[in-house]
């Protein structure tokens, strides 16, 4: 796993997420933060997150629903998937009744969390946090890892 990602297309995202989800099994990492502004393209790569899961439902990013799960079949680390995506979260006090602390403290529930700094003064250290930037122009995503 590199410290950072040049991703100039869907297909390079969608190999990003294939050694990401090795990495993160393979260093039982199970809680994941995106960091980028909107269009950036945080929620595609949850999508192609979903799509090596073999999630059939429709990926979006919801507009009243912040959190969405999706049980896991065919994983042998991971039982279940949850979506998080706190764009709309107006106060932190909001999503207190999801207990997200104890969620990441659940090693076999594998969380992805959009705009987690409108969840978290202080990002859980367990996480994974992953910080997208896009070159307008050339529509390539820098993707910057910190490493728990
Ligand atoms: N690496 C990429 N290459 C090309 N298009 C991308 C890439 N990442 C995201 N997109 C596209 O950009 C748009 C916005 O992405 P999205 O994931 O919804 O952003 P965010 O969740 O960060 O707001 C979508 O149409 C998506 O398909
Ligand atoms: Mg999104």
């Amino acid at each position: 796993m590199q410290n950072s990602y040049s991703v100039k297309n869907l297909q390079d995202l969608e190999n990003f997420a294939e050694e990401l989800l090795k990495w993160l099994q393979d260093n039982s990492i199970n809680c994941v933060l995106l960091y980028g502004e909107l269009g950036v393209g945080k929620t595609a790569l949850v999508q192609k997150v979903a799509k090596l899961f073999g999630i059939k439902q429709k990926i979006t990013s919801p507009t009243f629903v912040i959190m969405k799960d999706y049980p896991l079949q065919n994983s042998s680390v991971f039982s279940e998937f949850i979506h998080i995506d706190a764009y709309r979260l107006k106060n932190k006090d909001d999503i207190k009744a999801f207990d997200i602390d104890n969620l990441v403290k659940d090693n076999k529930k594998l969380i992805f969390i959009e705009w987690p700094e409108k969840i978290f003064d202080v990002a859980p250290s367990e996480c994974l946090s992953i910080r997208f930037t896009v070159d307008h122009k050339t529509a390539v995503r820098e993707l910057a890892l910190s490493l728990p």
